[in-house]
């Protein structure tokens, strides 16, 4: 057994059996001042008052104050790609749109072309660099999708590097199917839909979930609906790109899929709002492609406020949101979201990991669930965290109860 001792708080208790938070509940988190954590076989043994800690420990590390909060879950990235796209970066300061930067066959197809181009081993490399910096500040947990392979073969490449990736990190990772990014380059419209659909079972031996990029000038509701029903007679679940662009649809047909999280939503009404409460999908909104493409915020308050949980995501990739800092989206959580510090950390906890699936494994400070929190330096409260938003804070991350 290891010990932590000397704990100042603990936040993000949440009892076993919770799997996500939703409504008022997204404004509560258990909190414990002055404590011990004990860890057993990688997992969360238990944890109480300084005073009451157990004998016995082989281990013990003096917190000195510290607070321990659970690792951030990043249910949506897209990390495997080549390269960068630092020279639409410079037309996109000279005013180009994401939309403008993609027509003139930047954007995702440029990311494509480089990743054709680039070994398995080259990509799977570029890729690591980006897992290892998220999990040292602080992630713990992380989905990544295909989508710039954008042919059969170019995407299995991408899966198989997700795999790679996932049998290489201390992090837990989940691996989706985003065939349906934009369409290749040599298909029509047609024929790469069909592809993306023909794939599904290979797809699905390295994926648990399949996307679709439901918007404006990508796919549409119709194409969305085939390739989800191709995806879900080869047992994938989806996860949905959607309103983004535009008011697209793909919140209603996410849902009528079961959709496990629709993600973006920076455009949206109050008929995304209705058709989501009472299902079991998670609203996901990611404020860092907000922030970098200058478009509006998704309506999170709202969300709340209308009694639907909402997990915050980093998009990490080369487009639209090229950070995977995971304490920076919750920064932008508070600070152009305006949501509290708690329904913050609720959003990139527990709920994002609900978003992936594995809020039953991961995700808070729950005895049983795997030991994976992060320690800061002494004096930090949850508050500060996204307050200050780039002193550091991590005095060490601990995933599946090991320090990195
Ligand atoms: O989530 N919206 C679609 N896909 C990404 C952008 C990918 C890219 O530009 O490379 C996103 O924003
Ligand atoms: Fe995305």
């Amino acid at each position: 057994m290891k010990l932590i001792v000397n704990i100042g708080e603990i936040v993000g208790i949440v009892p076993e059996g919770v799997l996500r938070k939703q409504g008022a509940e997204m404004a509560e988190t258990g909190v414990l001042k002055d404590a011990w954590l004990a860890i057993e076989d990688g997992l969360i043994n238990g944890f109480g008052p300084m005073g009451t800690e157990p004998a016995g420990a082989e281990e013990v590390i003096d917190a000195q104050g510290g607070m321990v909060m659970p690792t951030f879950c990043d249910s949506h990235t897209h990390i495997v790609y080549a390269g960068s796209r630092d020279g639409e970066f410079l037309d996109k300061i000279n005013g180009l749109s994401y939309e403008e930067i993609a027509a003139r066959g930047g954007g995702i197809l440029n990311s494509s072309d480089l990743l054709h181009e680039t070994s398995e081993e080259e990509l799977f490399r570029q890729a690591m660099d980006r897992v290892w910096e998220m999990m040292a500040k602080g992630t713990g947990a992380l989905e990544i999708k295909s989508g710039y392979g954008l042919n059969p073969e170019d995407e299995l490449k991408m899966l198989r590097v997700i795999r790679s990736i996932r049998e290489s990190v201390p992090a837990v990772v989940k691996s989706t199917f985003l065939g349906a990014h934009a369409v290749g380059r040599g298909y029509s419209h047609e024929e790469y839909v069909q592809t993306v659909a023909d794939m599904m079972p290979q797809a699905a031996e390295y994926a648990d979930f399949v996307d679709v990029f439901c918007d404006e000038g990508f796919f549409t509701v119709e194409d969305t609906d085939r390739i989800l029903t191709a995806g879900a007679a080869c047992g994938l679940k989806p996860k949905i790109h959607a309103n983004e662009l535009a008011v697209s649809g793909g919140v209603q047909i996410g849902v009528k899929h079961g959709a496990l999280s629709v993600d973006h939503l920076e455009r949206t009404t109050d008929a995304e709002i209705e058709v989501l409460q009472g299902s079991a999908t998670m609203p996901t909104m990611l404020p860092g492609s907000s922030f970098f493409l200058g478009i509006p915020f998704g309506r999170a308050k709202e969300f709340i406020g209308a009694g639907l949980g909402v997990a915050l995501a980093s998009d990490y990739n080369p487009g639209s949101s090229p950070s995977g800092d995971m304490r920076f989206v919750m920064a932008l959580g508070c600070i152009r979201m305006r949501l509290t510090p708690v329904q913050a950390l609720n959003a990139v906890t527990l709920n994002s990991a609900y978003a992936m699936g594995i809020s039953d494994i991961t995700g808070s400070i729950t005895p049983g669930k795997r030991a994976d929190f992060i320690l800061t330096h002494p004096g930090w409260t949850l508050t500060k965290i996204p307050y200050t938003y780039q002193t550091p804070f991590i005095r060490q991350v601990f995933l599946n109860g090991q320090a990195l």
